[in-house]
């Protein structure tokens, strides 16, 4: 008797995309505007410039490009029917309601597919790729286009020099296509995710939800603004990122060396540098982009990975650690064999 064909139920990386907004600004402008200085922003976080949209922008319309790439990228096009679902990782949605991800999927002429926002800060593009690759295992969907994007300048406090010179704007995305083949380069192999809600006051917007709504003439204006114990978070981004890749390298099987590269979280450079010491993977190894775009949030690793791409730093078949650490607290990590990927 012959076998029935395998169903596809392995998510597969095929399309890549990302954006930033034109408007650069760099220490030396921050310094003109905080007690700051170029020295002390470079010698703390690594950052030399990051981009910030112009007033007006949008955190849909930073996804809308880096999806529309993405999906050239995979060669499809953007009609109804491409994808079964768009999910948008993000902390700076167009509105509390509704989510953000229908607009994109409306916007980019996709038709009426499942369309979700996920919430998990710097987490979330993890997040949203293991809701993806969930999705394609239980047979939901075949194709699935997952982003990341923010516009954190508009939630930063212009007068907080402890996280305004931190954040920047900018969006990434990948397609996720089904596969049967586990072994296909491309294809997501290992998740891990976790939160540790006792420290959720680490990392917040205090007001627009339902503890504490947004009226006129809020008696606290700066609750609006996003605060961090940047410390506290510090310390526990290395040891929860350190632990999520053991995780999924124990889940595959790999020993570290086999690393090739580890797309961290672009939170800062000290971190980065703290996270592949802890590992045991050389610094070289490690994707760097904070330099130029700051810590992105949601966007974070879809924008490294692109960049990474684009500078012709990943040769198919590399293995690839993806790891992620922000609020709530949140983590998460995955790794994957790079496949062949046209640019845009
Ligand atoms: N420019 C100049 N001085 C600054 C400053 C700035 N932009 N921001 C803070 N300082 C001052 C502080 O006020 C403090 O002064 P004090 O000693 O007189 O009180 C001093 O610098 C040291 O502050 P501290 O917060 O201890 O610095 P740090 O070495 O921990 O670096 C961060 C601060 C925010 C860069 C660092 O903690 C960090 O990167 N944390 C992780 C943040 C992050 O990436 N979050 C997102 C993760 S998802």
């Amino acid at each position: 008797m012959t076998k029935p064909p395998e169903r596809p139920r392995y998510a597969a990386l095929t399309g890549l995309g990302s954006h930033v907004p034109p408007r650069t600004v760099t220490n030396d402008d921050l310094a003109e505007l905080l007690a700051t200085t170029d020295e002390w922003i470079t010698t703390r976080t690594g950052i030399k410039t990051r981009h910030w949209a112009e007033p007006g922008t949008a955190t849909s319309d930073l996804a809308l490009e880096a999806a529309a790439r993405a999906l050239r990228s995979a060669r499809l096009p953007a009609e109804p029917g491409t994808v079964d679902a768009v999910i948008l990782a993000t902390t700076t949605p167009d509105q509390p309601c509704p989510a953000t991800a229908p607009q994109i999927a409306a916007r980019l002429g996709l038709g009426h597919c499942a369309a979700y926002d996920i919430a998990a800060v710097c987490s979330g593009f993890l997040y949203a790729l293991a809701a993806a690759a969930g999705q394609i295992a239980a047979g939901q969907a075949r194709r699935i286009l997952v982003i990341g994007a923010e516009t954190y300048s508009t939630i930063l406090n212009p007068g907080d020099r402890t996280t305004a010179v931190i954040f920047g704007d900018g969006a990434g995305a990948v397609v996720l296509e089904a596969t049967a083949d586990r072994d296909q380069p491309g294809v997501l192999r290992a998740f891990d995710l976790g939160s540790d809600g006792t420290h959720y006051e680490l990392i917040t917007v205090p007001a627009g939800g339902s503890r504490q709504r947004t009226t006129p003439g809020e008696p606290n204006p700066d609750s609006h603004y996003f605060a961090m114990d940047g410390r506290q978070v510090f310390t526990q981004a290395v040891t929860r990122m350190a632990d999520s890749c053991r995780t999924v390298l124990d889940r595959l099987g790999w020993p570290v060396e086999q690393v090739d590269h580890l797309v961290g979280h672009q939170a800062n450079l000290r971190i980065l540098t703290a996270l592949a010491r802890d590992l045991g993977i050389p610094l070289q190894r490690a994707a760097v982009h904070l330099d130029r775009v700051g810590n992105t949030s949601a966007a974070s690793i879809p924008l490294a990975l692109d960049d990474a791409h684009r500078r012709g730093a990943l040769t198919p078949g590399d293995t690839v650690l993806l790891t992620a650490f922000g609020g709530g607290l949140t983590w998460g990590s995955a790794a994957l064999l790079w496949p062949s990927v046209s640019p845009p």
